[in-house]
């Protein structure tokens, strides 16, 4: 049977950075449930679909076919075979995944798809409902999370990396009214698994984080 950790959190905690570092160093593997989401919500931008059109999204939803590969460890997502990996990053898909995600119709279509994943493999899947919802019986359930002003701090030095212009109240904002609707929304909404570790990032690492996720998975796992 594999071994299962999951790990949910709001936006900008790293969790996706911590969590491909643990996948790493366990040889476990790394799955971005997030980018499921932003999938779907590309669809929906490309093709104009109203979400809030139940019926628009129904059947939007039977003409997509979402593919997960695995190029030297990193995940790369397939929307109809096309890979899309760079194209669901922007504000625009960030913006659209987090009202497409609280569809019903959506979640159940991807229920399924993350719960073979860690059937098959030890995974270590990142979302916001993984503990919750998806595996409850995961071995190791992880709640991370960091202060908004610390999330965004990250956000802005990132952007700005990138030469990117920002505002880094902006970006403060939509974070937290990203975790406002993550947290308030009636399906599966962002909440911490009663089992669940809560581990705050906001003044440790990320290699300090992996390495208190691997170590508590090693003492689970010898158990
Ligand atoms: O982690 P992320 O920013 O890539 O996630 C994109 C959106 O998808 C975010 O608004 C929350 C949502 N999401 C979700 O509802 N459930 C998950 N398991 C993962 C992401």
């Amino acid at each position: 049977m594999s071994f299962n950790i999951a790990i949910d959190g709001p936006a900008g905690a790293g969790k996706s950075t911590v969590a491909k570092m643990a996948a790493e160093k366990l040889g476990f593997v790394y799955v971005d449930t997030g980018a499921m989401y932003r999938t779907i919500a590309l669809y929906m931008l490309d093709s104009h679909i109203d979400v809030d059109d139940g019926k628009a999204l129904v059947d939007a939803l039977g003409k997509i076919e979402i593919g997960i590969r695995y190029e030297d460890g990193v995940q790369r997502m397939l929307l109809n075979g096309a890979d899309v990996s760079g194209r669901i990053r922007t504000k625009e898909v960030s913006a659209q995944a987090s009202v497409t995600a609280v569809k019903p119709q959506v979640r159940a279509k991807l229920l399924d798809l993350q719960r073979n994943l860690a059937k098959k493999e030890d995974v270590i899947m990142d979302g916001r409902d993984i503990g919750t919802r998806i595996l409850p019986d995961a071995g190791l359930k992880i709640f991370l999370t960091a202060s908004s002003a610390e999330r965004a701090r990250r956000r802005f030095d990132e952007l700005r990396e990138k030469g990117e212009k920002c505002d880094y109240e902006e970006i403060r904002k939509e974070i937290e009214e990203r975790d406002y609707r993550d947290m308030h929304r009636e399906e599966a909404p962002l909440k911490q698994a009663d089992d669940a570790v809560f581990l705050d990032t906001s003044d440790i690492s990320a290699e300090e984080a992996a390495d208190r996720i691997v170590s508590l998975a090693k003492e689970r796992m010898e158990r």
